[in-house]
């Protein structure tokens, strides 16, 4: 690997720089979290983003065809002829204007970048080609996560793809979907069930990698945030590279939004666009650490130095009062997340705001999304919930164009979309009423008929 890009702590003030051959993943003076970082002016900058439409011509080159690797020019740390793609990336950013009445909206304004068509079905692809490219140039045998379900399931399919290495999964115990599970068995993944949940398992995962010497790819790894920034790039190829005005994404171990932020600020620093949209982050209610400090408590990224002491005193709460991260939306179950300072950053840097939504709201907006043609899991959907909250707020204009991130597909927990639209109370009351879900304001009810002719026809002619 060459010196043109290497790994760089993400605090200024320190900006202790390391071989892009690491795998420690921590800035061995401060501890903090690394960027992957370039040297720009060394490196063959394209002139304006017009530049990537002409990679379409060449779809036949693997490279050009992932809807992520035809953007390295903005990532370049491998050498072509490492890189580990399946063809990642294809995805659709479209205009969805139903689910913009929905929100209060204007007609035009409102785009849902969906990441289910991904080989895994989720967002995960676009990162983990990026880290599985950089472990198999560093020469791993093995690699491992925690994870809600996603990452497991996207680790998974590019080991069984590429037949490179074993993947070692960490889930907590009962609190992955069955869709995700069945991923990381299916695909043959040896999976590690803990017990406890996925705060649990990240930490167990981070030490056993170390002792073991297994190659991580959770989000702390700085080159999946790489792969990352393509979902970015593809949002301003879909809108003919105008820059929208707000970005939406749910926010869990706050691996994306870190993404998008540094894409953002490349961007913006290289010239290649005029300005950053702005950023916001939906947290579920259950699971809301960075709503808590930077709407709550104040905490801010602060030119590479956030109050330690405020995270500390809330972190030291979460663990007095044995406060465990609880909602519908698996996903994003989570209360530690590992890339906060960075999430910070991009919050800083990109106008940002978060917010925090009912698992009621999510599965609500969910709802809408599939009634508007596109189908998610509920983690994702709390993002257009979170664009319906803003605009009530009158923080988003109903003129503004948004961008809400739809992170992974609908079938990745069918259990959730079926318990909102079922009619059995039972079912609704064992799965959403025990979180606090009173009611499925658009529940798409099946309509019971007996097994007979003019019954059935009579049914049709009532409902349809
Ligand atoms: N949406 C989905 C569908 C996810 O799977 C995740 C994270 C997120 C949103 C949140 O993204 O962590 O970058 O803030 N899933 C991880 C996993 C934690 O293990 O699959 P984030």
């Amino acid at each position: 690997m060459s010196d043109l890009a290497f790994q760089r702590c993400v605090h200024p003030h320190c900006g202790t720089t390391v071989d892009l051959a690491d795998t420690a993943f921590r800035c061995p003076k401060c501890g903090g979290l690394l960027d992957v970082a370039y040297d720009w002016d060394r490196l063959p900058v394209p002139k304006s983003l017009k530049h990537f439409e002409s990679k379409w011509a060449n779809r036949t080159h693997p490279l050009d065809f992932s809807g992520v690797w035809r953007f390295r020019d903005l990532f370049p740390f491998a050498a072509d002829d490492k890189v580990m793609t399946i063809g990642e990336g294809q995805t659709l950013c479209q205009r969805a204007d139903a689910v913009a009445a929905y929100c209060g909206m204007k007609p035009g304004t409102t785009f849902l970048q969906y990441e289910g068509m991904n080989p895994s079905g989720s967002f995960k692809d676009n990162g983990m080609t990026a880290a599985f490219t950089h472990a198999a140039t560093v020469g791993a045998r093995r690699a491992a996560c925690a994870s809600t379900g996603n990452t497991s399931a996207s680790l998974a399919i590019y080991c069984a793809a590429s037949q490179m290495m074993r993947a070692v999964i960490f889930i907590g115990s009962g609190k992955i979907s069955y869709g995700k599970l069945s991923q990381a068995l299916e695909h043959g993944a040896l999976t590690v069930q803990i017990a406890g949940d996925f705060d649990d398992a990240l930490r167990r995962v981070q030490e056993v990698s170390r002792q073991l010497g297994i190659y991580l790819v959770n989000s702390v790894n700085p080159f999946r945030l790489e792969g990352q920034k393509s979902i970015m790039f593809r949002v301003l190829e879909a809108l003919r590279w105008e820059v929208p005005d707000w970005i939406l994404v749910p926010g869990g171990n706050l691996g994306n939004c870190s993404a998008f932020g540094k894409a953002f600020i490349e961007l913006t620093e290289l010239g290649l666009i005029p300005r950053p949209p702005r950023i916001a982050v939906i947290n579920a209610a259950g699971a809301d650490t960075l709503y808590q400090l930077f709407e709550k408590n104040g905490v801010r990224w602060n030119g590479g130095r956030p109050d330690d002491r405020k995270i500390g005193v809330y972190m030291k709460y979460l663990d007095d009062a044995d406060k465990r991260a609880d909602t519908l939306a698996s996903a994003i179950e989570i209360n530690r997340p590992v890339n906060l300072p960075k999430a910070l950053r991009a919050l800083d840097r990109c106008g940002g705001v978060v917010r925090e939504v009912t698992d009621g709201e999510i599965l609500d907006a969910k709802a809408k999304i599939g009634a508007g043609g596109l189908g998610c899991e509920p983690a994702s959907a709390a993002s257009v919930a979170g664009l319906l909250k803003l605009v009530r707020e009158g923080v988003i204009d109903p003129g503004e164009r948004a961008v809400c991130i739809l992170t992974g597909h609908v079938l990745k927990d069918p259990d959730a979309t079926v318990a909102y639209h079922s009619a059995d109370p039972k079912a609704f009351a064992d799965k959403l009423g025990k979180r606090g879900v009173r009611r499925a304001s658009f529940a798409n009810r099946a309509v019971q008929v007996p097994n007979d002719l003019s019954e059935i026809v009579k049914a049709i002619e009532l409902y349809a």
